[in-house]
């Protein structure tokens, strides 16, 4: 969506957060939550500790329920048992969410583009999650957008990938568990070279060329899955290295300065760097909202910088520090909003 500037309201009691266009906003956002692999059928105490931490906007970034469904009612119903969780709905009254998806939410476990509920599927999420009628996001396939905030100098743009939609399939790990055990591997995934194979589809990269070349000074890329970690065999980035190398391209080719990369997906929270890029890279991963995996935590992961991967419920904070000298703290904190590890980022250094 270009050019959109929303702005952030604080909720009274309306059951989805309402955001609207506006040309200016005025103040600068600092403080922003994130999280992924919201278990709906359980307990989600987390949520106190994200109130706590009086986020401006949350980000929900994928795996938001665990609907794994061709079945539209009973997506819906899932969906509704996220909105009764009584700790999401005190952050409603406190600050708007924005979502894009992963495959549970989208419809099918590692799903991509062959998914035969997605058009109503995208619908049943745009709703849920208080997308205006009036919105583009509307009206393209795909729940990617992408919002600005903040007077020039204080710019963030929140860039929402979906990597469901039009993803194609992965190359199977043909190794046994016995091979890739010895190699500190849990996935199931090799890469595919395939020059065809894509993860956002032809039309998202035409859109996404078009965001990059927007002013901002940081710009948070949402991904569901993971970018830079890709050693382990789970879904990532690293799936489709061609893909990826066009990704840190056209950041470089658009002169985009100020990129960190948000993801989840993974049941574990951790922050990866890689100098693969026109500048140092960061992508700070936070899973999940309710269960962690400590198997999956423990695997290899050589651009891990974060001085843990943390396998407890979870959600990720980002405080970006305006004045003199930008920087942002990549933090992740526990269910009882306990620091567990953090990273400081200078904004000079993201250009
Ligand atoms: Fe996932």
């Amino acid at each position: 969506m270009r050019n959109v500037v929303a702005v952030l309201i604080v909720m009274l009691a309306v059951p989805h957060p309402v955001y609207s266009a506006e040309e200016e906003f005025p103040e600068s956002l600092e403080r922003i939550a994130f999280g992924s692999c919201a278990e709906q059928f359980k307990s989600q105490p987390i949520w106190d500790a994200v109130v706590e931490k009086k986020p401006q906007l949350f980000l929900f970034l994928g795996d938001n329920i665990y609907a794994d469904t061709e079945d539209m009612q009973l997506m819906q119903e899932k969906y509704n048992q996220l909105g009764e969780q009584p700790g999401y709905k005190k952050l409603l009254k406190t600050c708007p969410v924005l979502a894009t998806w992963d495959d549970h939410d989208y419809g099918v476990n590692d799903g991509g583009a062959w998914y035969p509920k997605k058009v109503e599927s995208q619908k049943i999420m745009l709703d849920f999650f208080g997308v205006p009628d009036d919105s583009i996001r509307r009206t393209r396939p795909g729940v990617y957008g992408s919002f600005a905030y903040g007077p020039k100098g204080r710019r963030v743009q929140i860039i929402l990938l979906d990597t469901r939609y039009f993803k194609s399939r992965h190359t199977k790990d043909e190794r046994s568990d016995d091979e890739k055990k010895k190699l500190n591997l849990v996935g199931w995934y090799v890469p595919n070279h395939d020059p065809d194979a894509t993860i956002l589809g032809a039309a998202q990269w035409e859109w996404l060329e078009e965001q990059l070349k927007e002013p901002a000074d940081v710009r948070l890329i949402c991904s569901s899955i993971q970018v830079i970690a890709d050693e382990k065999g789970m879904e990532s980035w690293g799936n489709f290295p061609l893909e990826r190398k066009r990704l840190y391209d056209l950041i470089e080719q658009t002169k985009a300065d100020g990129v960190v990369f948000l993801s989840g997906d993974v049941h574990f929270t951790e922050t990866s760097k890689t100098d693969d890029g026109p500048y140092p890279f960061y992508d700070f991963t936070s899973s999940s909202l309710s269960v962690g995996i400590p198997k999956w935590a423990e695997a290899v992961n050589s651009f891990r910088v974060s001085k843990t991967s943390y396998a407890e419920p979870t959600f990720g904070y980002v405080e970006i520090k305006w004045g003199k000298s930008p920087a942002i703290d990549l933090q992740a904190y526990g269910e009882a909003g306990e620091l567990i590890f953090e990273n400081r980022v200078t904004v000079s250094a993201l250009r």
